[in-house]
């Protein structure tokens, strides 16, 4: 099989010399990292590719975790005209894998060994029935609290490590006239912070129950009843212009000093790092509040479509690419996550980025790597986008925590019909 494939695609290539000039292999790559640091990072992949004569062709759809890239992607693919690759998250991959939509780059896979360096809790994504379908190109983790360490000082504060400590010390500064949270009013940037406050709150055997099982007892249980209460504690520390707000610019209110602190995933790092400031010096990383010990993670995929044979070597190479452990190491000191690839030196992270390689795998060995469901790890997109819906209008609303919950129970309910 692995013969045939490679012998095929040897003499398509030795054909195309012979018979024609070379032919131009183009990539087009639908994708969401518009941010400086998503871009920057994502060049590293492009100048590489474009070394081995592949052209990038750009398909940039701007919104944050992907939600309207997810609906381009949708689009396009109904209409019999996939893009060659697309940044896909966890269970978006497992979806287009069952409908069948993905090609298959398991000859490549096979011939780097990428079986031995992808972690178990990734490759489950990147896999369908034994075939690999995407490449993971690095773990991010969404359960970090970022904090402006002068505004901490000034006040004398410390960093929470349970919401109780943070509601405290966000209305000390709420009182010194200080916005104690940098947020950005999007359904994902509202949902990372319901995972912060479900895992927090209720730990992660919780979490699981709750969020990956849909356990009715834990969704309606006192523990989420207690989660909407501290979501609404939450809406109280957020200054009046959040809605809508892009994420990094919610980043560079941490970094200017116009926030104290901010809920949100590793990408802010890369943020952090493209604005000149050291992560875990003038910004410090923790994890969320009541977190420490649990390591929420997501893996951008890139999810190879089944293309025409012409397109199929241009995947090839940027499946290899995407999986070369120079490249996971590149990309992923700019883009503030860690490679996906196990195998990759660590030396060269920053201190947050230390701290995330020792507690992923800290949490690996006692079962705390949990799937984030904001992005896309937890559940079907149908009872994902449901939790969404409900957690965004209760945190916009005057929603009673009891009425939350038993909304949450039926939205999770009619989403799984
Ligand atoms: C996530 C993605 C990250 C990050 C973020 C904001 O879904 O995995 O890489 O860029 O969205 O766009």
């Amino acid at each position: 099989m692995i013969f045939t494939k490679t012998a095929r695609l040897l003499t398509t290539a030795a054909f195309a010399c012979a018979a024609m000039p070379a032919l131009a292999q183009e990539v087009e790559v639908l994708h969401w990292w518009t941010s400086g640091s998503e871009a920057a990072a994502l060049n590293i992949l492009k100048e590489d590719l474009a070394r081995q004569g592949i052209s990038w062709q750009d398909m940039p759809v701007a919104g944050g975790a992907g939600e309207a890239a997810t609906t381009t992607l949708k689009a396009r693919v109904s209409a019999g005209n996939p893009p060659v690759a697309a940044q896909v998250l966890g269970m978006g991959v497992t979806e287009w894998a069952t409908e069948g939509s993905l090609g298959d780059i398991s000859v490549i896979a096979t011939e780097e060994g990428w079986d031995a360096v992808v972690p178990e809790a990734v490759k489950r994504f990147a896999t369908d029935d034994g075939k690999w379908v995407a490449v993971p190109v690095n773990i991010h983790r969404p359960n970090w609290l970022w904090i402006n360490r002068e505004i901490f000082e000034e006040h004398d504060l410390t960093p929470p490590t349970t919401w109780e400590e943070f509601n405290t010390v966000a209305q000390t500064l709420k009182d010194a006239g200080v916005t104690p949270l940098a947020h950005g009013g999007q359904p994902w940037q509202d949902a990372t912070i319901f995972d912060d406050v479900v895992l927090g709150l209720g730990g992660p055997e919780f979490y699981r129950a709750a969020i990956h099982e849909l356990d009715p007892e834990a969704l309606g249980s006192d523990t989420m009843k207690a989660v909407f209460d501290e979501m609404r504690v939450i809406r109280g520390f957020v200054d009046d212009n959040f809605s809508g707000r892009d994420w990094n610019l919610a980043t560079a209110m941490v970094v200017n000093g116009d926030a104290a602190m901010q809920l949100m995933g590793d990408w802010a790092k890369g943020e952090l790092l493209e604005a000149g400031v050291t992560p875990g010096e003038q910004v410090l990383c923790v994890p969320a509040p009541g977190t420490e010990g649990s390591y929420l993670f997501i893996t951008d995929f890139f999810a190879f479509f089944d293309v025409s044979e012409e397109n199929q070597s241009g995947q090839q190479a940027m499946a290899s690419a995407l999986m070369s452990p120079k490249f996971q190491e590149e990309f992923n000191l700019i883009k503030g996550s860690i490679p996906a690839r196990a195998d990759v030196p660590s030396a060269n992270f920053d201190s947050c980025g230390q701290q995330a390689i020792t507690d992923i795998a800290e949490a690996n060995a006692k079962g705390t790597l949990i799937g984030s469901l904001a992005h896309g790890h937890a559940q079907t997109p149908a009872v994902q986008l449901a939790i969404f819906d409900l957690v965004t209008e209760h945190f916009n609303s005057d929603m009673s925590s009891e009425d939350a919950v038993e909304e949450l129970l039926h939205a999770v309910e009619a989403a799984q019909l």
